[in-house]
């Protein structure tokens, strides 16, 4: 064993403490298409959908409260922020004070800024901090809470918006959600033409 694969190795055995809620991978609508039944063939795939949604790249911008997180641990976000009346920040403390259109790297240091353009939080009505995928589903489906969207329009945001592009081209220093979006748009799409049902 090489200096290098034995240091590979003690990762892979260290890493699981820390990764272990974070899903790396992400299956395809096939993977579910023996599941018969209709509703609980909806209820994996929208399981599946989860691991993006429930990924840290996705929530620290849908809290249930006022500030938004950062990192895999989902802290508090640094310096604070607030979300303003309108979700883009207090102002004369926007979020494009320091949020640029693109992921910045910091010069002589590790890591980025994040960016795109748009960038401000979620509305409260999608935050999605804590709660169960069940809880998660019902908030998508439903158009007094999702934005006044149909399902159609969620399978276009899922499978189109940039921002949530964003997640698999977070920056330097941070994980990408996984998969991808086009796995995501098609397991959504799975989803809606199996009923959207939602797990239990
Ligand atoms: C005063 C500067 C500043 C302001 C204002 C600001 N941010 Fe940030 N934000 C940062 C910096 C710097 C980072 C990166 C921290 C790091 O990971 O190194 C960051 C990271 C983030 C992240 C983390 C992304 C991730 O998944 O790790 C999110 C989400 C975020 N900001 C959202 C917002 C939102 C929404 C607003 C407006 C309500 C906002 N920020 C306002 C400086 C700012
Ligand atoms: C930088 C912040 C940010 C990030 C990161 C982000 N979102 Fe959002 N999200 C928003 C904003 C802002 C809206 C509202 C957009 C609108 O209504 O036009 C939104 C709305 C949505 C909606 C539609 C409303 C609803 O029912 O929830 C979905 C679905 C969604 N986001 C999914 C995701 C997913 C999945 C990810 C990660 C892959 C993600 N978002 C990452 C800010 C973010």
């Amino acid at each position: 064993m090489t200096i290098r694969s034995a240091a590979l190795a003690l990762l892979v055995l260290a890493t699981p403490v820390a990764a272990q809620d974070l899903a790396t991978e992400l299956s395809g609508p096939e993977v579910f298409s023996d599941i018969e039944d209709d509703a609980s063939r909806a209820a994996a795939l929208f399981d599946e959908m989860a691991k993006v949604i429930t990924h840290p790249r996705c929530l620290n911008c849908h809290p249930v409260d006022n500030i938004p997180r950062q990192g895999d641990d989902m802290a508090l976000h640094q310096p604070h922020v607030v979300r303003g009346e309108d979700d883009h920040g207090a102002v004369g403390m926007e979020c494009t004070t320091c949020h640029s259109t693109e992921n910045v790297a910091y010069t002589g240091a590790e890591g980025s800024i994040p960016g795109h353009d748009p960038w401000h939080l979620a509305p409260l009505s999608t935050g999605w901090i804590g709660l169960s995928n069940a809880e998660i589903c019902a908030q998508l489906k439903d158009p007094e809470r999702n934005g006044d969207r149909t399902l159609a329009e969620i399978l276009e945001h899922n499978a189109e918006d940039g921002l949530v592009g964003w997640a698999w081209h977070p920056g330097e220093g941070r994980t990408p959600a996984p998969g991808s979006q086009e796995i995501f748009g098609d397991l959504t799409e799975a989803w809606i033409e199996a009923g959207a049902s939602c797990p239990s």
